[in-house]
């Protein structure tokens, strides 16, 4: 069993009967995702679950159980997602994929999210190992991208699989991938970033997660926020 597995098992065992789950994107919330519906066909697990993307609703779907659309929920008891950056106050930086929209929405609207990731994920600054991924209105990208300029920002719209246009998210924006300085800390980039106009969503998710968890070789580490 790999480091991403074993920690969405942990994240498994915090799941209860009658609870709405909400389910995150990625290869470690894919193994939680099995996992939920090992639980639900096989030991009669009573729970509903909510999906933070497409391919998670698809994944969900298949494995039979049951799922109820984003719009008829207004809160959830637990979300269980991964990251791509962990920093030591559980700063999270998320979105390298199309559905960090929803993903927010789900981790605001969880009694508990718990973060599941391997040691990698681990940094001591936002923005260490990957771009800040910035979802804005297709229309709002120049101007978007001269006030995230204007704030110390460089990059420029993530371009497609294929290079010949721009990637499009499963809410339908455009993502400017942008590096900052490390000096400029994510608490302050999170507020700059959430008042410009034109800017739908961006990946840092600041005193979201309440609980991390960590493999690291087959050992699962828990961090409480
Ligand atoms: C997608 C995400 C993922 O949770 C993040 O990219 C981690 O993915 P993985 O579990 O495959 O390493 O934020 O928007």
């Amino acid at each position: 069993m790999n480091d991403k597995q074993l920690v969405a098992l942990q994240a498994a065992k915090y799941v209860k009967n009658g609870m709405l789950v909400g389910l995150g994107t990625g290869s470690t919330a894919n193994y939680f995702i099995d996992e939920l519906a090992r639980l639900h066909n096989e030991a009669g697990l009573d729970i509903t679950t909510v999906a933070s993307s497409t391919i998670s609703a698809q994944r969900a779907q298949s494995l039979n159980l049951p799922i109820v659309a984003l719009e008829h929920i207004s809160h959830i008891d637990l979300y269980v997602d991964g990251a791509d950056e962990i920093t030591p106050d559980k700063t999270l930086l998320k979105g390298r994929g199309s559905d960090l929209v929803k993903e927010k929405l789900l981790a605001k609207a969880a009694k508990q999210f718990i973060t599941v990731a391997d040691s990698s994920k681990l940094v001591s600054y936002i923005g260490q190992n990957f771009v800040i991924p910035i979802e804005v209105i297709p229309f709002a990208w120049q101007l978007a991208k001269k006030n995230l300029q204007d704030i110390g920002g460089i990059g420029d719209l993530r371009p497609n699989a294929a290079k010949d246009g721009f990637w499009i998210t499963s809410h339908g924006s455009y993502v400017l991938d942008m590096k900052f300085d490390k000096s400029i800390d994510a608490a302050t980039l999170n507020a700059l970033i959430n008042n410009m106009p034109g800017v739908v969503e961006h990946g840092i998710f600041l005193g979201l997660t309440d609980l991390v968890l960590i493999a690291d070789n087959g050992v699962v580490s828990e961090y409480q926020n």
